[in-house]
């Protein structure tokens, strides 16, 4: 257990090194970047391999033994530590000089995530939580939203990079939900999403296809800001889940049902 007893230490690293790559990211906001395509709407800058790289090569000098999965294309093995990065969740916004974008870093121990953090440079805001202390906004305990009925609800989607492709994209689910709640946004950020449910921004999140790097950190932030984590079918799921659904608890089971009428209405699941 004594590995476990730095969590602060390990904290205030991971703090410090997603705000020295937002602020990086910050400082060429607006700049023309080289664009890669990973797939026709899939695309990745030079400023998401800059920043993975500088928060791979910090936390490699902090922690050398511990393990490393990030989204381009890094997954280092290591001992029962393992640090879950996404160097830029919102690049396509990023990439238009669309104002909305973070670094999310979690840390996961024994295959339990235990502290994550996800900063927004535009911003300045720090969202924060630790395994069973709670979250944060900058110094600032967060907590979800009081909303009872989906009709009342403010809620955010994405949709997958095979969306042209596949028939299981989320347009259904979509088309129901913006029936049914106040509204639905799609903000470009799975990360701040799950931070804005947390702190009551947003009431609540659905998403599928996503990666452990978009989730893995604000899906604990949420959890510790008293909401409620699922699939579409309300079971608990981890950062390898390829369905969430993230809310403020009180909705959660009117969200389900919305899901369902996507399901009934011919939602091809297995692609
Ligand atoms: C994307 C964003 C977006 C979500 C996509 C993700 P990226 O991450 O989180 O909101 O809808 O599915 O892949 O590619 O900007 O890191
Ligand atoms: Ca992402
Ligand atoms: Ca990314």
């Amino acid at each position: 257990m004594e590995a476990m007893n730095k969590i602060e230490h390990y904290l205030n690293v991971a703090k410090e090194i997603s705000m020295e790559a937002g602020c990086f990211l910050k400082k060429n906001f607006g700049n023309k970047k080289k664009i890669e395509y990973k797939g026709d709407v899939n695309l990745v800058t030079s400023c998401d391999k800059a920043s993975q790289d500088l928060i791979y090569k910090k936390l490699k000098s902090h922690f050398p033994h511990h393990g490393f999965l990030a989204e381009e294309n890094l997954e280092h093995r290591g001992e029962e530590f393992r640090w879950i990065i996404d160097p830029l969740d919102g690049t396509t916004n990023y990439a238009h000089g669309y104002p909305v974008f973070c670094v999310s870093i979690a840390l996961e121990y024994r295959g339990k995530i235990i502290l994550g953090v996800v900063y927004n440079p535009m911003l300045d805001e720090l969202f924060w939580g630790i395994e069973n202390k709670g979250a944060f906004l900058n110094n600032k305990k967060i907590k979800v939203s009081s909303t009872k009925e989906l009709d009342k609800s403010l809620l955010a989607t994405g949709f997958p990079y095979d969306l042209r492709e596949s028939k299981n994209n989320n347009i259904n689910h979509f088309n129901n939900f913006v029936l049914k709640a106040q509204a639905v946004r799609r903000c470009g950020s799975a990360a701040l999403d799950l931070c804005y449910v947390a702190c009551g921004r947003l009431d609540g999140f659905w998403e599928l296809k996503l990666f452990p790097w978009d989730i893995a950190a604000g899906m604990l932030i949420v959890k510790e800001a008293g909401g409620r984590v699922s699939d579409f079918k309300n079971n608990v799921i981890d950062i390898h889940a390829k369905e969430i659904v993230a809310s403020n608890g009180l909705i959660h089971s009117q969200m389900i049902e919305i899901l369902k009428l996507g399901e009934q209405n011919g939602e091809v699941k297995s692609q």
